[in-house]
């Protein structure tokens, strides 16, 4: 073909990328690879290697050592052995070592890029002006942490040796999310990269001894999820760092339950792609190039459900068909292709299968006419309409090139959409109206939305999910909490266990008995739920006595239907959820002011249970906590990045939600409030379990917050059996998180139960938190649990 015809007809000819530095670096290796531990290289104990594999045509690249249980033992040691040095380095030594990581990324970038291209299958574009360049972003951007830690979190510990499990859609790049944090607050790691794309990882290595690292602050154990299982299962890890599906994030939930290993998990996504009437069309199709079609669609966060108004429906998707017509799909070495390689034949089954069942539930599938390669694992752009929202592929995670399109006709319903998923991850909202753009970013329940953009990511602005997509950030300063515990708690003694309360069961209407004379019975309460005192479903109560046997009076024994009717009152309390940061604090400085006055009468009652001076500390103390909270509801803001490109990322602390709060059995009221005041006063809304032994304390409480103006349904309370109503709370759906203070084998079963809806789960890990001493028992550390950051991403400029 001519020049001239060229010019006519714009077709591209081949531009291939060299591999020829990265098939040298195989070669060098004798395309096999083992362990990286303790700074050297190890074979695999059992022996055993497997294959990775190039998706763009099938052939074999190298043999992988397989790591099992003893390789990760042997990392786990390395690691823990380096640990002590490290973390004993100054922030200045460690910033070095990252800001030598960065250099040293940069500097062979390229051969980073082809490799993680011919591992992955991702186009050459993609790991060269994407991956590569966010990994060494990550670095820098943590070495300037590692040298503000000390100042910036003076009173925080790393939490020792982090095992971290990450997945194959950006391999180097989650390797990066990973690590730099982990380094930069004083941890040491054992990565396990995911098994089909395990070579950048390795050159990875090699690059931490060309920045002659201390041996064993990075180990890499490659190997499959038998390994990741080990190392989740290993007793001297501190803490699991998790990328990859919501069912192993599940799984390790309940793997971990009983550990006190700290567990980040970001997880799968279903993201909405939301555009308006008034959106620019031809930047939103460009904009969903980037938000399904990159990385073959084998991102979290895709924005994998487009969601049009009706009225431009239409227009949108034949400006979208005629936009996927022109992607360029083919090999991913080419310099000129949009769509590359699905990562492996089951992935690739995985979307042919999930396509399939889309179309038998209805949707008409509508593909451009590609010609395929012939060899390798290739998925075209696709583009399925007449999705009903609870089909398949409207519901599940298809990780390919699968756009799936719904409609909506109102902003209401279209949050509505956008929302009915049980994941979170993240979402885009196109609209010319920043009104309504930011309206409806505020009401999605996602971590991140993109306003009029996509996909952006930056090393300064937190990623993570809200619900099934998995809790922690990473990134940000938020990202680093992740790697860090405050030095009381991590050191705080151990609460004895509970000895199984068996208080005696009595049947009955509560509210018929008769006022008794005897001055011990204080009174009969009753459950506290949507701003009403109601009897419990059981119909019977529970003695409650003081610590010499004397009966105090009755609480109801609230049970599962109870629990139920709090929920859905806690769920319908929107007023407090969208109540001003200004009102929230008004409503609970007049609850300190009631507080105040009841004081006396309280001390009185409260003294019966715990004696007289602890009562009055309770409520003295109790009064100041209240002001605590009420002084940081309207002061706990987010933040306003400036990442790298024309963009604002506005880190909003949002409420969780709904919470279920078992509380302290043995400061009554203190401990209550503790729990319940950092949550209510950044807008969640709470179900509580007093304390057990004393849960008279609840008509108190529930007069407090009547006479306060706190909403109805802001702050339920429901007495009885904390083991069983923990329960209750842990496995309910609607529940977003739970609190838990408790010994060992309280919280471990907070954690394990909670694991269907993948609720957060804060608790105390069966240590004491002493609720008298304000420097740990209120503020920051809380309302940080409290919340949860979604970014909004704005971009600027013409
Ligand atoms: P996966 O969740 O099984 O794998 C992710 C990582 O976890 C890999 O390193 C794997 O070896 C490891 N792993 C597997 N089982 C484990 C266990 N029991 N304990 C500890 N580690 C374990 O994801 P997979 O099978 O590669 O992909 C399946 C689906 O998961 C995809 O189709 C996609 O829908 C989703 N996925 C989501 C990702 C995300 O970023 N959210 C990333 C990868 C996959």
């Amino acid at each position: 073909m001519s020049i001239a015809e060229k010019f006519v007809t714009m077709e591209y000819g081949p531009a291939p990328e060299d591999p020829k530095e990265a098939v040298a670096w195989l070669e060098r290796h004798g395309r096999r690879f083992e362990l990286f531990i303790g700074g050297t290289w190890r074979a695999p104990v059992a022996g055993g290697y497997f294959d990775t594999v190039d998706p763009s045509n099938g052939e074999k690249l190298a043999a992988i050592a397989q790591g099992n249980a003893a390789d990760v033992d042997a990392a786990v040691r390395a690691a823990r052995a380096a640990s002590p040095k490290w973390r004993a380095l100054t922030p200045h030594i460690r910033a070095r070592y990252l800001y030598a990581l960065a250099r040293l990324v940069q500097k062979h970038s390229r051969l980073l890029a082809v490799l993680e291209t011919m591992d992955n299958g991702k186009p050459i574009r993609e790991s060269r002006d994407i991956d590569i360049p966010l990994v060494a972003r990550h670095f820098y951007y943590h070495a300037g942490w590692a040298q503000l830690r000390d100042q910036e979190f003076p009173d925080y510990e790393p939490c020792g040796v982090v095992g971290q499990i990450i997945p194959w859609n950006f391999p180097l790049l989650m390797l990066a999310w990973k690590i730099a944090p982990a380094l930069a607050t004083g941890n040491t790691v054992v990565l396990k990269p995911a098994e089909f794309t395990p070579l950048t990882a390795l050159v990875f290595a090699e690059l931490c001894q060309e920045a002659e690292l201390p041996a064993g602050v990075v180990n890499i154990v490659t190997g499959d999820g038998s390994t990741g299982e080990a190392l989740v299962r290993h007793a001297d890890v501190d803490k699991i760092a998790f990328t990859g599906s919501t069912e192993v994030g599940r799984a390790i939930r309940s793997a971990t339950a009983a550990s006190h290993k700290r567990l980040s998990l970001e997880l799968g996504g279903k993201s909405p792609f939301i555009v308006f009437e008034d959106a620019d069309l031809d930047s939103t199709v460009e904009g969903l190039v980037d938000g399904i079609w990159f990385n073959q669609g084998q991102v979290c966060c895709a924005g994998s459900r487009l969601l049009m108004q009706e009225s431009i429906a239409e227009t949108l998707m034949s400006k979208i068909r005629d936009r996927m017509s022109s992607l360029r799909m083919g090999p991913p070495l080419d310099k000129a292709i949009d769509i590359g390689a699905i990562v492996a034949r089951v992935q690739l089954d995985r979307i042919e299968r999930m396509v399939a069942q889309g179309v038998a539930d209805g949707a008409s599938c509508w593909q451009p006419q590609h010609v395929l390669p012939e060899r390798g694992f290739y998925y075209p752009p696709t583009l399925l309409s007449n999705v009903h929202p609870t089909s398949i592929v409207a519901q599940q995670e298809i990780f390919g090139p699968v756009l799936a399109a719904m409609t909506f006709r109102t902003p209401k319903e279209a949050v509505e959409l956008a929302n009915n998923t049980v994941y979170g991850l993240a979402s885009c909202v196109w609209s010319e109206s920043i009104n309504v753009a930011l309206h409806v970013a505020a009401q999605i329940k996602a971590g991140v939305v993109w306003v009029n953009c996509t996909n952006m990511f930056d090393a300064a602005c937190g990623f993570g999910g809200y619900r099934e997509s998995g809790y922690g950030r990473e990134g940000g300063r938020e990202g680093l909490l992740e790697y860090m515990e405050p030095a009381w708690f991590k050191h705080a003694p151990a609460l004895p266990a509970a000895i199984a309360s068996t208080p005696t069961q009595v049947p009955g209407p509560t509210d018929d008995r008769p006022e008794t004379s005897t001055p011990a019975i204080d009174r009969t309460v009753k459950l506290y739920i949507g701003g009403k005192q109601t009897r419990p479903d059981s119909g019977y109560s529970m003695e409650v006595r003081s610590p010499d046997g004397r009966l105090l009076g009755e609480a109801p024994l609230g049970n599962r239907k109870d629990i139920r009717n709090a929920v859905e009152a806690a769920r319908k309390a929107e007023s407090w959820a969208k109540a001003t940061a200004h009102n929230r604090a008004q409503v609970l400085y007049y609850c300190a002011e009631n507080l105040a006055q009841r004081g006396s009468e309280l001390i009185h009652r409260l003294a019966a249970a715990v004696g007289e001076k602890q009562a009055a500390t309770e409520v003295e103390l109790g009064i100041e906590r209240i002001f605590s909270y009420a002084a940081w509801a309207d002061k706990f803001d987010g933040a306003v990045h400036n990442p790298p490109f024309r963009n604002i990322a506005i880190a909003m602390n949002e409420a969780i939600g709904t919470v279920g709060v078992i509380c302290p059995t043995d400061t009554p009221l203190l401990g209550f409030l503790s729990l319940v005041l950092p949550l209510i006063s950044v807008g969640n809304t709470v179900i509580a379990v007093p304390s057990e032994k004393y849960p008279l304390i609840a008509a108190d409480l529930y007069q407090l917050f009547d006479t306060s103006d706190l909403p109805g349904g802001a702050v339920n309370i429901v007495t009885g059996y904390a083991s069983q109503l923990l329960k209750t709370l842990a496995e309910h759906d609607d529940i977003d998180a739970i609190w838990c203070y408790g010994d060992d084998a309280t919280v471990a079963a907070a954690k394990a139960m909670s694991i269907g809806n993948l609720k957060q789960v804060w608790t105390n890990e069966g240590r004491i938190i002493d609720w008298f001493d304000p420097k740990v028992a209120e503020g920051r550390w809380y309302l940080e649990h409290a919340t949860q950051v979604k970014n909004i991403w704005v971009p600027y400029g013409e």
